[in-house]
């Protein structure tokens, strides 16, 4: 729509609401610090209105959102709406300096977008610093009204929200880390919804608690909001039904454990099928190469209704850290619904034929002495991404030259054993590079993890498109044999993907979103190392297929 229409829209809506259903949702996020206990320790941490996790924000299928972000801390701030498409409306999306200036102290945005074609569980979270480590919270989009699931309806709903906790001050973590060159401090405990649960070394501290009533159907949204780390996600004594992963429907499934990415969210089913009882449930760490984790596991209760409280807990053993087939099992049972009403519709055909490599490098950096005059870095096809300081958005609207260059590599520079034990080029390019896409063009990008420090699994997030993820494999992608075996029928269509440790994943897109659009690894660490690029999409000729204006209240830089 164009701005005058919602303009409209929104009047007649507000004032005159039997008119049109009113279809906006406000909500005010004030950006506060809080103090805040936990592993028996006190900080301050940044919060959306004094909440940890964040405010949820519900929302249904065709609404409109309106957040106005008030920054009162001492940082610089943006929010990121983790999945919505933001259809035309980039300037809403919220990565710092790609679509907009942040926030500055003092100041405010309102964030402004329209949610189409999507319904499900999704996150919003910071797009700056380390700040998302407080600063996040789950997105409920509902169907559109009268619209039923594609499933029995459940008795309840509950927003499971998994992050991550360290004692110390996180922005302090990560400047300490740049400053050495060396990786930052893991975290010191897992949260479930913003606790941890009892620790060996803080024993007192109590955990989540959902409430159930026996011989009924829960649904669970599950969001993985941690920093660094995947996590299994474990219920004793029940089996969880997947219905949704990243705001698509798929097909139902069983599993024991669900294994979840930062930045991924899944919808899963539980059957209180027990008469009474507590069961206990576990979020733990999932790394399948030698890099250190933090192995605490968060614990959070189902209680029975009836239950004494004196009644024991039955327990459950979190998968081992490196248990790679049991992620495996889970993800390779997604797939698409691909029903009549939510048909997958996968590119048959494609335009550009990219593939991008993922992962680490080391670079000279004489002031790094714990580095030994070098520091870790990371890239997509050898290029570290370098932060402008004017927004990339900003300036291919505007036209201001000198930010950005479109010479973003379609394919690595050199073909050598990605995964291999010993790569030769450690160190990597440096810039603010772009791969320009036409309006509708479709795109299928392999992803190849390497094997330069060590093989990892990069969680990598697409701005602004959902996309399917058609194949994957270990080892080093081959174009003449991998493709016969790829899903192009109804392949799980996502916003954020896991490229396997020491093997390669592929997606396809079609590029029907105006704008500049992010592509980083979840990890924050890795973004904040460069593994980082943007896509440039160009206007298209119809009525409705060019960015809309930049509203007036667009932060400066
Ligand atoms: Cu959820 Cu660019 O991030």
């Amino acid at each position: 729509m164009e701005h005058w229409v919602r303009f409209v829209v929104l009047m007649v809506c507000l004032f005159f609401p039997p008119m049109v259903e009113c279809k906006v949702r406000r909500y005010t996020f004030n950006v506060m610090t809080k103090s805040t206990t936990k592993l028996c320790s006190t900080k301050s941490i940044v919060t959306v209105n004094g909440q940890f996790p964040g405010p949820t924000l519900y929302a249904r299928e065709d609404d409109t959102v309106l957040v106005n972000v008030v920054n009162q801390v001492k940082y610089n701030v943006s929010i990121h709406w983790h999945g919505v498409r933001q259809l035309r409306t980039g300037w809403a999306d919220g990565p710092a300096y790609i679509t907009q200036c942040p926030i500055q102290p003092g100041q405010n945005y309102l964030y402004n977008f329209t949610i189409s074609g999507q319904r499900g569980t999704l996150l919003w979270h910071a797009h700056i610093l380390w700040l998302r480590a407080t600063l996040h919270g789950a997105i409920v989009i509902l169907p559109k009204r009268g619209v039923p699931y594609p499933f029995p309806k459940p008795h309840k709903e509950v927003v499971v929200t998994l992050g991550e906790w360290w004692k110390s001050d996180t922005e302090a973590v990560i400047n300490q880390a740049l400053k050495s060159g060396l990786a930052p401090n893991v975290s010191d405990a897992h949260t479930i919804n913003g606790h941890p649960g009892p620790l060996s070394n803080c024993p007192s501290q109590g955990g989540f608690t959902l409430p159930v009533l026996s011989g009924k159907t829960y649904m669970l949204r599950i969001i993985n909001a941690a920093l660094n780390e995947e996590l299994f996600f474990k219920i004793a004594g029940h089996k969880l039904t997947v219905v949704e992963v990243d705001a698509t429907y798929v097909k139902p499934f069983n599993t024991d454990t669900i294994v979840i990415a930062p930045g991924q969210t899944t919808n899963a089913l539980i059957a209180t099928n027990q008469n009474t009882g507590k069961y206990l449930v576990t979020a733990s760490p999932f790394m399948d190469s030698p890099i250190a984790v933090d192995n605490m596991t968060a614990k959070a209760t189902i209680h029975y209704s009836g239950t004494l409280a004196s009644t024991a807990t039955t327990l459950t053993k979190p998968p081992p850290q490196n248990a790679t087939q049991v992620a495996n099992n889970f993800i390779n049972s997604l797939r698409s619904l691909n029903s009549k009403k939510y048909p997958a519709k996968v590119p048959q055909t494609i335009d550009h034929n990219l593939m991008f490599t993922v992962g680490l490098g080391v670079n000279p950096c004489p002031t790094c002495k714990a580095g030994n005059g070098s520091r870790v870095v990371a890239s997509m096809n050898n290029v570290t991404f370098v932060m402008p300081t004017t927004a990339l958005l900003q300036a291919h609207y505007f036209n201001i030259s000198g930010v950005f260059t479109t010479d973003f590599p379609s394919k690595p520079a050199h073909v050598f054993d990605y995964t291999g034990k010993q790569p030769r080029n450690l160190q990597t390019k440096t810039g603010t590079k772009v791969f320009k896409l036409a309006y509708n063009s479709t795109v299928q990008l392999v992803l190849q993890d390497t094997g330069i420090i060590s093989p990892e699994n990069h969680p990598i997030h697409l701005h602004g498109f959902n996309f399917f993820a058609i194949g994957k494999g270990l080892g080093n992608y081959n174009p003449n044999k991998d493709p016969k075996n790829f899903n192009l029928i109804d392949p799980v269509e996502r916003n954020t993907i896991g490229v396997p440790s020491g093997g390669w994943v592929a997606i396809r897109f079609r590029a029907d979103n105006p704008g500049v659009w992010f592509m980083h690894c979840h990890l924050e660490v890795h973004t904040t190392w460069g593994l980082k690029m943007a896509f440039l999409v160009a206007n298209g000729k119809g009525p409705n297929e060019s960015i809309l204006p930049p509203p007036h209240d667009l932060p400066k830089c």
